[in-house]
């Protein structure tokens, strides 16, 4: 077995291991990782001398025979979707998440369910405390095992011997290869676990789920270098104070990116949202001001989403500027622009925005309905709660088209919205006979001020 050593910094490599790096001076990165492996050679001499017996040709697209996947039904409609119409064979996936998300949770959950075989290793958890959770979500436990083992080799013997359908590994940062010394989690132990791995769900056309932890910025086991090798990547968030979590796909090989899954977090494990819109509306029907509705995109679904803002005075000497769930940064456009163009004066005043059910967004069309909520929050002008908004403002304060206009409309209108302002562009190319909610288009934010402020 060849070894050597790389920076985790700058991936410089040595075949010994260095204190500090020569290349990026920083101290204390080298890993060990494999270089070669002596069967793994003898394999590589054999494919080289196969390959030279069997001349493989390039082939013409249209003369490619199509393989179907054969995919498993997870019996969870949110996690079939991000995955692109469920598990596919062989095919190896990495759910990735904050510490104490609900990942262990939802493999559980989905291996207690389904009636094929599964093989549940843990290296987190002793195999009483999974029974204690399994109990607690209380599924018909039918085909599912459980195996505490944190060494790879023997997890891959033991799987060999069950031959499953599924295996989880709950989770790669605490699984380790004994060909390797260093630690369990280090860069090289996960990325040399990850790949065997993979060789092994392809070899073997079994399906394998890895959950790694994500440390403090977002990245998956510290460096980002196991996309690459998995072929799905699924991240799991949410807020803690809040029971809703988001299953998002990041990577998928075999399905689109734009899925998104919503879950709830409950006594009994967790709980599929299918009316999203439902959770992020407030729950109170009165007129109050500082609030306004967004009609979202969050993936592929369209989802109506409650903004407030709270415009005071500053008692203090710098006003204060804070958004929960939102760009800060873009909300800090919006108020330019609102004073700039709309001549709103916000100079003086704390401003705090917060996005119900603690969801974060990044859809650049809720620009419109957080314009408005300020201005309510500013002006103590109440926006009816039947009314709801999806555009984009430009710095010019021009009100510009959003994407799937219609899946947007078609939503609001479902959850009994009366109004919807939208953009001009989008207005024209619509036909308010089809609909019942009643269609605003914009093209300054002048209108906005006239329309709903009067
Ligand atoms: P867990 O799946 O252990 O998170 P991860 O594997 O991502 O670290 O879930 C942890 C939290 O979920 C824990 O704080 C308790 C909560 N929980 C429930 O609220 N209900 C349940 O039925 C279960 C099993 C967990
Ligand atoms: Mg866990």
């Amino acid at each position: 077995m060849k070894t050597k050593f790389t920076c985790s910094n700058c991936l410089y490599s040595s075949p010994k291991w260095l204190g500090k790096c020569p290349s990026c001076e920083e101290w204390n990165s080298f890993q060990e990782e494999v270089v070669d492996r002596p069967t793994k050679q003898s394999k590589k001499q054999e494919a080289w001398k196969d390959g030279r017996k069997k001349a493989t040709k390039a082939i013409k697209i249209e003369h490619i025979v199509k393989q179907e996947q054969s995919r498993i039904d997870c019996l969870d409609q949110e996690l079939n979707r991000v995955l692109g119409g469920g598990l596919v064979k062989g095919s190896l996936v990495l759910l990735g998440g904050e510490p104490g998300i609900g990942k262990s949770t939802l493999l559980l959950q989905v291996a207690l369910q389904l009636s094929n075989k599964i093989c549940y290793v843990s290296g987190e958890e002793s195999a009483s405390q999974i029974k204690m959770r399994a109990d607690r979500i209380s599924k018909d436990a039918s085909n599912c095992y459980v195996f505490a083992e944190t060494n790879l080799t023997k997890i891959l013997q033991e799987t060999n011997v069950l031959a499953p359908d599924i295996l989880i590994i709950d989770s790669i940062q605490t699984v380790a290869t004994p060909f390797l010394e260093s630690t369990p989690g280090s860069v090289s132990q996960v990325r040399e676990c990850t790949s065997e791995l993979q060789r092994f769900a392809k070899e073997r056309d079994i399906a394998v789920f890895i959950i790694g932890h994500i440390n403090k910025d977002g990245l998956i086991a510290g460096p980002k270098i196991l996309e690459h090798i998995v072929d799905v990547v699924l991240q799991f968030e949410g807020d803690k104070n809040y029971s809703y979590r988001i299953l998002r796909s990041l990577k998928n090989r075999f399905g689109s990116t734009d899925e998104l899954g919503i879950y709830e977090m409950w006594t009994h494990g967790l709980r599929i949202i299918s009316n999203p819109s439902d959770l992020l509306l407030s729950q109170s029907d009165e007129n109050l001001s500082g609030s306004a509705v967004a009609a979202t995109m969050n993936g592929a679904r369209p989802m109506l989403v409650e903004t407030q803002a709270l415009v005071s005075k500053a008692v203090y000497g710098t006003p204060q500027r804070s958004a929960t769930g939102f760009d800060i940064r873009r909300m800090n456009m919006i108020l330019a622009v609102l004073e700039k163009r709309a001549g709103l004066l916000f100079g003086m005043q704390d401003v705090f925005l917060n996005i119900a059910g603690g969801i974060k967004m990044v859809d650049p069309s809720m620009d419109l309905a957080i314009a408005t909520a300020l201005v309510s929050s500013l002006q103590d002008i109440t926006v009816s709660s039947k009314n709801c908004f999806a555009a984009e403002l430009g710095l010019t304060g021009e009100i510009r088209a959003v994407h799937r206009i219609e899946q947007r409309i078609v939503e609001a209108d479902r959850l009994g919205f009366d109004k919807i302002f939208i953009s001009n562009y989008n207005y024209k190319s619509l036909d308010q006979k089809k609909y019942n909610i009643e269609l605003v288009g914009l093209s300054k934010i002048e209108d906005l001020i006239h329309q709903v402020f009067g």
